[in-house]
C-alpha cells in the first residue's frame, strides 16, 4: 500500500453502510439471531460475490441484509465500518442505509436508526470522525412506499441529515420519485440520488431538475454527454465515484478505461468513494490505490480528490476550512502543490 494513500486524509460520500458486511459478520449475526444460510462457510459466499451487473449484486447484497435484525446488529456492523475507515486516515463520512427491506422483515425503524446512529456517536466520541446519516429510498419500490418510509423515519429526524435514491436503476428514473423528493426538500432534508451509474446521462439531467439533488451518486455516464459535463463542471455538483464498484459490476471494462481522470480533468468535482466495499474488493484506500496503479492517477490527482470530497460534503464551512487545510499540508510535506 502506498504511504501516501494510507497516511492521506480523506473523506467518504457513498456508501452503503449493509455493504459492509463482511462474510465473517454474515455468519456472526446469523449464528447469533439463529438463522441458517444459503452459503455453508465464509469462503463459499465470499465465492459467490461475483457479479455480471448492478441487479446481480444487488440479489446478494439484499440476501446478506438478512442476518440484521437487532438493534445491536446494526450497531455492530456500522461500528466495524467506523472503525475501519478510521484506520485509513478517513476523517468524515455521510453513509446511507435502506430502510425498506429491514422494515419489511419485521425490523422497527427505531432499532434501525438508532443502532447506526450509536455506533456514528462512538465513532465521534473515541476516534473524532464525524459523519452525516443519510436514508435512502429504494427506487424499484413505488413512491408510496417512499412516503410511508418519510413519515415512519419523523420521530428519528434528528439522527437523520439527507435523503438518496438507490437500487436498481434502470427503468427506475429520478422522476418517479420528484413528489417524495420535494416533501423531504420541505422537511430540511439534504439530497443526493443515484443516477448514471447504469442508467443514462438523462437520468443525471432528472435528478438534478426534477429531484434538485445537490451531490450525484455514481454520475459516471456524464462521460458520455459534453454538455452536461460542461454544466456540472460549472456548478461544482460533486460526483461520488466508486472506481472498484464499477469495475465489479462491469459498468467499466476495465480501470484503465475508468472515466475518472478524464472528468477531473474538465473540471468536474468527482469523489472517491466504496459503495459496497465488503463486496467489491476494497474500501477507500484500495479504491485510491486502484487509481494510481491501474489509471495512472498522480498524487496531484489523489490530492484533489480528496479536496473535492471535502468541498463536496456537508460539513461546515468551518470544518471544511480545517480539513482542506490539513489535506494541503499532507500533499506539501509530500512535495505536492496544488493551485488554490
Ligand atoms: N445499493 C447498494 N449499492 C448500490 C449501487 N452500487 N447502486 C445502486 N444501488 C445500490
Ligand atoms: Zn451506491
Amino acid at each position: 500500500m502506498s504511504t501516501f494513500i494510507s497516511k492521506l486524509p480523506k473523506v467518504e460520500l457513498h456508501l452503503h453502510i449493509e455493504g459492509t458486511l463482511e462474510p465473517e459478520m454474515v455468519f456472526a449475526l446469523a449464528k447469533r439471531n439463529g438463522i441458517t444460510l444459503n452459503y455453508p462457510d465464509e469462503t463459499a459466499l465470499r465465492a459467490a460475490y461475483q457479479f455480471s451487473d448492478l441487479l446481480s449484486f444487488l440479489r446478494l447484497y439484499y440476501q446478506g441484509m438478512e442476518v440484521l435484525l437487532t438493534e445491536q446488529d446494526f450497531f455492530d456492523m456500522t461500528l466495524a465500518y467506523l472503525e475501519r475507515v478510521h484506520q485509513e486516515q478517513v476523517r468524515h463520512v455521510e453513509i446511507a442505509f435502506d430502510p425498506q427491506p429491514h422494515r419489511l422483515r419485521g425490523v422497527p425503524m427505531a432499532d434501525i436508526i438508532e443502532g447506526i446512529a450509536r455506533a456514528l456517536a462512538q465513532a465521534k466520541a473515541q476516534w473524532g470522525l464525524s459523519s452525516r446519516l443519510i436514508m435512502a429510498f429504494l427506487r424499484d419500490l413505488s413512491q408510496e412506499s417512499a412516503f410511508a418510509t418519510l413519515q415512519e423515519a419523523k420521530p428519528f429526524r434528528h439522527h437523520l441529515y439527507g435523503i438518496g435514491l438507490d437500487s436498481a436503476e434502470v427503468g427506475n428514473p429520478p422522476s418517479k420519485f420528484a413528489k417524495v423528493f420535494a416533501a423531504a426538500r420541505e422537511q430540511g432534508y439534504r439530497l443526493v440520488a443515484h443516477a448514471g451509474e447504469e442508467g443514462p446521462p438523462r437520468y443525471i439531467e432528472e435528478a438534478l431538475d426534477l429531484l434538485q439533488v445537490e451531490r450525484i451518486d455514481h454520475g459516471i455516464a456524464a462521460i458520455h454527454d459534453e454538455a452536461l459535463m460542461a454544466r456540472l463542471a460549472k456548478a461544482r455538483t460533486p460526483l461520488t465515484i466508486c472506481p472498484l464498484s464499477n469495475l465489479k459490476l462491469n459498468v467499466v471494462d476495465s480501470m484503465a478505461e475508468h472515466p475518472l481522470l478524464q472528468l477531473l480533468h474538465a473540471g468536474l468535482c468527482v469523489t472517491v468513494n466504496s459503495d459496497d466495499p465488503a463486496y467489491f474488493g476494497g474500501y477507500m484506500n484500495a479504491n485510491f490505490l486502484a487509481l494510481q496503479q491501474d489509471l495512472g492517477a498522480s498524487k496531484h490527482d489523489l490530492l484533489q480528490l480528496a479536496l473535492n470530497g471535502v468541498e463536496a460534503s456537508w460539513l461546515s464551512n468551518e470544518e471544511k476550512q480545517q480539513l482542506h487545510q490539513e489535506i494541503i499540508s499532507y500533499g506539501e510535506q509530500h512535495g505536492v502543490y496544488l493551485k488554490t
